[in-house]
């Protein structure tokens, strides 16, 4: 048995490198509020360059990262297309609503977290003050792109999937703007075997975050158009986000978006083949393997003793974590799971569900 406990429950739970622990200590800071401090100005440099935008900001987190970039475009009382899984529209306490006064109109995903163009080009709105524009309606303004998608499994839209959409919602509204919520779109990258700018190119704004796979502590990093940047710096400030000697974190994600740590992401993607099509042998579970293209699974489980929630306790008690989201049983590998924690887990499912 491998000596840490398995944790599957999120890539979030990654532990920072001993290299970035070093890094943390010889971190050049100054108050970023200030623009003083160079170890965030490289990586927002290095970030924007990566994905092919103009410019970059480092904030806490992917979730202010969406609703900045959500501000920066999508002006308060206009609409947003956004998939119906999407983070953004699930799981983000409804800060687009709350904060960003944007409405959304949440759109339906294939199993591979694609939208549908047809769907699109039907639900783009023109609201008043538009040529041809109805008092009754909200603006489309924003489409709201999502790759990896979390929810439909880590699943992969190749450049051209994402620019089928991106026509179709043009060819109504070319005035629409697109964010690419890319919380884990080194993962796409590399599932791809292309570079992360390729896929980045559709968008006006992409997000991607250093927390997760990529194994940084904090931070994601919000790249776009130099005008929308600066604005985001704004907006940063506004939801409290302005952070003074963050160097110590950004020299993290300086690791965290070298060549080796977003390569590394291959492993993950093959540990969590290996999990999925051990599970999918097990009786009771069900898994789409076809959707386990990166290092995110789901599946179902009818167990002897019971369902998804059943499996994440028995499985506990084993030493294996994972989530119960609603039906389904979600297992993500990362940097902290090796193919000895896979082999464990699926010999502890193995015993559960004979
Ligand atoms: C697709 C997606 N977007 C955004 C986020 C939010 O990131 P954070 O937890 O850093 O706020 C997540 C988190 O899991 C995610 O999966």
């Amino acid at each position: 048995m491998p000596e840490a406990p398995a944790d599957f429950r999120s890539d979030t739970v990654t532990l920072p490198t001993p290299e970035m622990r070093e890094a943390m200590a010889r971190a050049e800071v100054g108050d970023d509020v200030f623009g003083d401090d160079p170890t965030v100005k490289e990586l927002e440099a290095r970030a924007a360059a990566l994905v092919g935008k103009e410019a970059a900001i480092f904030v806490p987190s992917g979730c202010m990262a969406n609703l900045i970039a959500i501000m920066a475009q999508a002006p308060a009382g206009t609409e947003m297309l956004v998939a119906e899984n999407s983070h953004v529209h699930t799981a983000e306490s409804a800060a687009y609503a709350r904060v960003a006064q944007v409405t959304k109109w949440p759109l339906k995903v294939d199993r591979f977290g694609r939208l549908d163009p047809q769907e699109i080009a039907r639900n783009v709105r023109k609201g008043y003050g538009l040529p041809g524009g109805n008092s009754h309606h909200a603006t489309t303004s924003l489409l709201c792109l999502e790759n990896t998608n979390n929810f439909c499994g880590g699943t992969v839209q190749a450049p051209a999937d994402l620019r089928r959409a991106v026509d179709a919602a043009r060819a109504q509204g070319p005035w629409i703007k697109v964010h690419l919520d890319g919380a884990r779109l080194f993962n796409a990258a590399v599932a791809l075997g292309v570079p992360a700018r390729e896929i980045a190119a559709v968008a006006d704004s992409v997000s991607f975050c250093l927390s997760k796979g990529l194994s940084a502590p904090v931070g994601s990093l919000i790249c776009g158009t130099k005008a929308d940047i600066d604005q985001a710096h704004a907006l940063r400030k506004m939801l409290g986000g302005g952070m003074r000697q963050a160097g110590v974190l950004a020299a993290c994600g300086l690791i965290s978006i070298s060549e080796p740590m977003i390569a590394r992401l291959a492993e993950d993607h093959a540990n969590c083949r290996r999990l999925a099509e051990g599970l999918a042998e097990l009786p009771g579970v069900t898994a789409d393997l076809e959707t386990v293209q990166t290092n995110i699974l789901f599946f179902g489980c009818q167990g002897p003793k019971g369902g998804a929630a059943w499996l994440v306790k028995a499985l506990e008690a084993e030493g294996v974590r994972c989530l119960a989201l609603g039906e389904r049983v979600r297992m993500v590998t990362h940097r902290g799971v090796t193919r000895a924690h896979v082999d464990e887990a699926l010999r502890a499912a193995g015993r559960l569900l004979k």
